[in-house]
């Protein structure tokens, strides 16, 4: 694995690898133990073009924890506001001697373009590109399942909201169905789930409480405005009384359900606050999740790099 763009066309072997050494690097994330050495020496370059509040912080956090070297360009007062394009950004940083590119960026794409341009020894890591792509996201959330359900097989797995701007609910369609879920379904109105959906391998739900219907683990989605593009929706009031999480609802889920929500949550319009803050939400557990698998992710990209450096050598 020298770039991770993507949850697409991984098979599940991998994907159990990078959840299984996430699984040994949680006393590391948690700070039981302070730091591997796996990346020192090595420069992460963090490019984060869109706002962010855990992602961004939690790949800095994971880079440290492997002891690398860790950038944090501000993009806004970069000199990509004076016009500098992308590769030439990416060229200045590559002077720089940085070993991998962690971006973060609106436009679909982007980070694929990051890895295409790169040096042949920089890697690239997508931290969400438009609506595309969140595979690290995707991974932690699958980390977060394991942890509380054991085998994916057994599993329902309810998705629920803005199913069509949403690149979270994308990495886990994908990833739940290359680890074998049970069965994946997507719920949210017509106007919000894309068209042939079904061909990822998901069941289809406009009623919220027959999508929840003895659901094992039900994931809540933001409605990603910034991405409509004007598309008629309904208010924030009529969406909650549709679509919104409550106390009641989650009854008809499994008795042992786990709620879970990439965040930012909207209360009162994904969902109440009494679910989010309740006792089957793993929401914060999803954010500390996000340090083990971003070292698993980083590790894993920068050791195939070292082990590429030392085949060169040798060879
Ligand atoms: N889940 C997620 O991507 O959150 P941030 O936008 O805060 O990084």
């Amino acid at each position: 694995l020298k770039h991770f763009l993507t949850i697409d066309g991984l098979g599940g072997e991998i994907l159990t690898e990078i959840l299984d050494r996430a699984e040994g690097f949680a006393g590391v994330a948690r700070q039981a133990v302070k730091k591997v050495p796996l990346c020192r020496g090595k420069i992460i370059a963090n490019l984060f073009f869109e706002n962010s509040t855990r992602t961004r912080t939690t790949f800095e956090l994971a880079a440290k924890r492997l002891s690398a070297d860790v950038l944090n360009l501000n993009i806004s007062t970069s000199s990509t506001a004076k016009g500098e394009t992308l590769l030439d950004t990416l060229r200045n940083l590559e002077a720089m001697h940085v070993d991998m590119f962690v971006v973060r960026h609106g436009d679909s794409g982007a980070a694929h373009f990051f890895a295409e341009h790169a040096a042949p020894h920089v890697s690239v890591v997508n931290a969400g590109d438009g609506r595309h792509s969140h595979p690290t996201q995707g991974m932690l959330d699958m980390f977060t399942i394991r942890r509380h359900k054991g085998d994916f097989g057994a599993l329902t797995v309810a998705i629920v909201g803005d199913i069509l701007h949403s690149r979270v609910a994308r990495s886990q369609i994908l990833a739940l169905t290359a680890l074998g879920a049970g069965e994946v379904r997507v719920i949210g109105p017509r106007t919000l789930i894309p068209t042939r959906v079904e061909e990822l391998g998901v069941r289809v739900f406009h009623s919220l409480r027959e999508g929840v219907r003895d659901a094992d683990v039900v994931i809540m989605l933001r409605l990603q405005r910034e991405r409509m593009d004007g598309a008629l929706l309904p208010s924030e009031r009529e969406y909650f009384q549709l679509y919104g999480l409550t106390e009641r609802l989650l009854e008809t889920a499994k008795p042992d359900a786990i709620v879970l929500h990439p965040g930012p949550i909207n209360r009162g319009v994904e969902m109440d606050s009494q679910v989010a803050d309740g006792p089957r939400s793993v929401i914060l557990e999803q954010v500390s999740n996000g340090i083990a698998v971003r070292m698993a992710v980083m590790s894993l990209c920068l050791g195939t790099q070292s082990q590429r450096a030392q085949g060169d050598e040798d060879g």
